[in-house]
């Protein structure tokens, strides 16, 4: 009898999607794969069809989805926005010009996709006559492609301007073609608890929960999706999964960006709500998790709220917020946040650094540190699970500091894993060098697709295991909420430093990890 279980689910079809590609030689991200798809004739709205999202993100990703292969003409484009000058023309040319900015060769002949199947139409000021307008030209869309009447609405708007759309779209009744609608909402979702729960509400008005894709586009990365794999999968770090072989677990979104044009927007928001109850806090959910029962859309899910319920109350002793001051990145000068932001006095936070416990069996006693900030002197996104150290050390403590073992999963940049491990130096002496085994995505598999590509795509098949549910952004949010309602003092930093030198206190000790590649890079490379 064959030992190995059946595969179930989701990861399951990626993963015979993946080997079978492999076995044909090509190692390059898929282009064109609505074609290989099980995608159904549908129509794809973006409103906020101008914003920033669309031209970097959105566009390319539906670009590479679509223009290429056979399947381009299943799923016609339409992009809305307030703007009443644009036509079908100019949201062209402007749409070129994004792709090419975004990577497209000039003269890719698969540009004319633009021309065949993207189009524009003005919400103006988004009055009932407005939306009416559009769902009028939808119709006429639907028609002009052989359309069924499925949609996807994809809203890419400021928080507060969403819920103007979704009524707008309800009141024309849009969301009541003659096939299905799905709904696809950006992050931050609400800005607490009481209006992420407000908006739920409001989204629940007008569609199913298993109709509303709620985006963090972390879930969409291959290496984020890779956790579940590389945990449940992989049997040998099962048995070490827990508070008897872990002493810690760091998960770290360093970046070397500040907040660019985006100050108006993120001195309302702040780290806490734009990278940690979102970005972070799934990845602490993914790590932490249990098997699921199968890897699927639910229960997948399922198992991730009941992460996010164990989390314990944070107290403040638990935070440190930072913000930072003039500095320099890479040799060159950089303002500070509040000259950046044009907000003098601004207490927004632009780097948190948390330590959260949770309230189960696996994790009782083991701190999770996040911690993440803007203008920091490297771009490190990882986790960092150490290993508790020999309970005796058999050598003497002048031969060497014996360093614990650590699992870095790599998600940015250099998308992998190390193993770090101590060997002993060849010679007579005792002498002890830390090592890895390490292991590269781009080495067995060339680039990685883009996060929203996958999740797009995921959009207009029907699959929203790597969206997050209502229950989960509920979960997150409580979390944060008392932090949210008593917020820590904001400590400054120089740009291009690790953040307010009180995070060492925070971590007990613990290296501040985004630093350390080098300094593990010294203890286990040393030679
Ligand atoms: C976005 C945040 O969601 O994620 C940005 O709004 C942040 O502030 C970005 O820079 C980071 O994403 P990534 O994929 O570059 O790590």
């Amino acid at each position: 009898m064959s030992e190995s279980p059946p595969v179930v689910g989701k990861i399951a079809d990626k993963d015979s999607a993946r080997s079978a590609e492999l076995a044909a030689g090509r190692d390059k991200p898929r282009e064109g794969r609505v074609a290989e798809r099980d995608v159904e004739r549908q129509l794809y709205l973006v409103i906020g069809g101008t914003g920033d999202l669309m031209r970097r993100k959105l566009l390319p990703a539906l670009f590479r989805l679509l223009a290429k292969g056979p399947g381009r003409d299943r799923v016609g484009v339409l992009a809305a926005a307030r703007n009443p000058s644009l036509n079908d023309e100019s949201y062209r040319a402007w749409a070129r010009e994004a792709l090419v900015a975004a990577g497209i060769a000039p003269d890719d002949p698969d540009l004319a996709w633009c021309d065949m199947f993207l189009h524009y139409q003005s919400l103006g000021k988004e009055t009932p006559e407005d939306f009416a307008r559009l769902a009028r030209r939808v119709g006429e869309l639907e028609q002009q492609h052989a359309l069924p009447g499925n949609r996807v609405f994809n809203v890419a708007v400021p928080p507060l301007a969403l819920p103007t759309v979704v009524n707008g779209l309800a009141e024309a009744g849009l969301h009541r073609g003659p096939g299905w609608a799905r709904i696809v909402v950006e992050k931050p979702f609400g800005s607490d608890l009481e209006s992420a729960r407000a908006l739920n509400d409001l989204l629940h008005q007008h569609f199913d929960e298993a109709r509303i894709y709620r985006i963090d586009h972390y879930l969409g990365k291959e290496t984020v999706q890779n956790l579940l794999v590389f945990r449940f999968v992989n049997a040998i770090f099962e048995s070490l999964w827990n508070r008897d072989r872990i002493s810690s677990v760091q998960i770290t979104v360093a970046e070397k960006v500040g907040i660019d044009a985006r100050g108006s927007f993120f001195d309302q928001v702040g780290t806490l709500r734009d990278m940690v109850q979102n970005h972070l806090t799934q990845l602490l959910a993914l790590t932490a998790m249990e098997m699921p029962v199968a890897l699927d859309r639910d229960n997948i899910r399922d198992e991730k709220v009941k992460v996010l319920r164990a989390v314990d109350e944070i107290t403040p002793a638990d935070v440190i917020f930072g913000q930072y001051a003039a500095g320099e990145i890479d040799g060159q000068p950089v303002k500070g946040y509040r000259e950046e932001a044009e907000a003098p006095d601004s207490e927004t936070e632009t780097f948190a650094a948390l330590r959260l416990h949770l309230n189960n069996w696996r994790w009782w006693g083991v701190p999770f540190y996040l911690c993440t900030g803007k203008r920091l002197p490297k771009r490190v996104t990882q986790i960092v699970v150490t290993f508790r150290c020999p309970v005796l050390q058999c050598l003497p403590p002048f031969v060497c500091n014996i360093q614990c073992n650590q699992l870095i999963i790599a998600i940015e940049p250099r998308e992998g894993f190390d193993l770090c491990f101590q060997v002993k130096v060849p010679g007579q002496e005792i002498r002890m060098e830390g090592q890895r085994l390490s292991f590269r995505y781009a080495d067995a598999f060339g680039p990685l697709r883009d996060a929203y590509e996958t999740l797009l795509l995921d959009v207009m098949e029907g699959d929203p295991t790597f969206f997050v549910r209502a229950d989960e952004v509920d979960a997150s949010w409580r979390i944060y909420d008392t932090l949210l309602k008593a917020r820590p003092p904001v400590l400054r930093y120089p740009a291009g430093t690790w953040g307010p030198p009180e995070v060492v206190g925070l971590m007990e000790g613990e290296d501040w990890h985004a630093e350390s590649e080098e300094s593990r890079g010294r203890r286990c490379d040393r030679r």
